[in-house]
């Protein structure tokens, strides 16, 4: 009998989340069965607890229940505590393991897809969000020379600070104070271009040799990207890559075998799925 997983968000319609782990199971010949689990809004315990009974072995979460499933799980890994949100879940012996695989899956894709140097760079990450919050820890273990938080209510980004106070590489800053400033990788993990909204970046903040990186795909990457074009970053990058290496890091805790990404990357790129 194959292993139950399933991905868990609401909406979920469009999640490319099962085609990746067909993917990642028809290449390890692995037999699972991944599928998209609506819950309702106020039901997304009940919706896990129903799928371990039903033999689920693991679960991604994602929008909007990462903060949920952060406190639903039993026991949580050093990342998700960090993150604090969890958007994999591991069941066995009767507990709920919480894990963020989301910062491994952004640095994947920077350092191993793109090739993207960040030691020793200037980094400036857009947002202080639950998006934002999942990727700080992983981006200051690569060793930047600085990461610099822009947000538009200052106050989220210099909580975010203190959190991680212990790195003095680590600032806030409000966007207009960014002006002067430029940086070798741009990340932004704000929700504006999901709304077809650009943050407001003072213009020369891309140095010549800079990655624009958006950590969302498709339509909703375009505002960011084409700023950045526009602005002169010698690279643009959607976050495609990102979902499925943050994918590919679930699988492997989950099954134990890392999955190729590039090929699965290149599929859903041909396929535009
Ligand atoms: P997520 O979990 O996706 O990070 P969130 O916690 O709602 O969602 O955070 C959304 C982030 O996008 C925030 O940093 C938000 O900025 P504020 O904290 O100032 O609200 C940012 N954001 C959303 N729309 C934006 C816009 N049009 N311009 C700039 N930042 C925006």
């Amino acid at each position: 009998m194959s292993e139950r997983y399933a991905v868990f968000g609401n909406p979920i319609g469009h999640s490319k989340s099962p085609l990746i782990h067909a993917a990642f199971a028809r290449q390890c010949g692995a037999e699972i069965s991944y599928e998209a689990r609506l819950a309702p809004l106020d039901g997304f315990a009940g919706g896990v607890r129903e799928f371990i009974a039903a033999g689920g072995r693991g679960a991604n979460v994602t929008l909007p229940f990462k903060e949920q499933a952060f406190r639903l799980a039993d026991q949580r890994t050093p990342r998700a505590e960090l993150a604090a949100a969890v958007n994999t879940l591991v069941f066995a012996d009767g507990q709920i393991l919480g894990d963020n695989t989301d910062g491994a899956g952004l640095l994947r894709d920077l350092v191993d897809n793109l090739g993207c140097a960040i030691a020793g760079r200037r980094v400036l990450l857009l947002g202080a969000g639950g998006a934002a919050r999942g990727v700080i820890a992983p981006l200051l273990a690569a060793r930047p020379h600085t990461l610099v938080i822009a947000n538009r209510t200052i106050d989220r980004a210099e909580a975010l600070v203190r959190q991680f106070a212990a790195d003095d590489r680590l600032r806030a800053s409000a966007y207009a104070q960014l002006a002067g400033t430029s940086f070798d990788l741009v990340v932004n993990a704000t929700s504006a271009g999901l709304s077809g909204a650009l943050p407001p970046l003072p213009e020369r903040v891309f140095a010549a040799e800079s990655l624009a990186y958006d950590m969302v795909y498709g339509a909703a990457a375009m505002p960011f990207l084409a700023f950045a074009r526009a602005q002169g970053a010698a690279r643009l990058a959607d976050g495609l890559g990102m979902l499925v290496e943050q994918a590919a890091e679930a699988f492997y805790l989950w099954r134990g075998v890392r999955p190729a990404s590039a090929p699965v990357i290149a599929m859903l790129r041909a396929t535009g799925a």
